[in-house]
């Protein structure tokens, strides 16, 4: 089964397993990370929001246009935020990482 990491809001990397064809959103809740989606991946709240390691950003299917507008709601906006509902884990996505907003995001220092 592929895997991501999500950085937690402590700098904690935590790695889990990502059931193919789950959004992100969905696999945090799956193991308790703090990542709320509140709309359910309806892309209307932007409480999924993550920031993407550059990286793994460039392979992302493209936004859509309402994602973007979302996005511009969120909080801690980055250059390689994304909503965590929009992202759906493949096999090509095995390995991604992402950081939660607030987060001390390691690529970044
Ligand atoms: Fe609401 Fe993603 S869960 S926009």
């Amino acid at each position: 089964m592929p895997k991501m990491t999500f950085i937690e809001k402590n700098g904690n990397a935590l790695e889990v397993e990502a059931p193919l064809g789950l959004s992100v959103m969905e696999i945090s809740h799956k193991h308790g990370v703090d990542i709320e989606g509140a709309c359910g991946g309806c892309l209307a709240c932007a409480t999924c929001h993550v920031v993407v390691r550059p990286d793994w950003y460039e392979k992302l299917a493209s936004k859509r246009e309402d994602e973007e507008d979302m996005l511009d709601l969120a909080f801690d906006l980055k250059k390689t935020s994304r909503l965590g509902c929009q992202i759906l884990m493949s096999n090509d996505l095995d390995g991604l990482v992402v950081a939660l907003p607030g987060a001390p995001i390691p690529w970044e220092k």
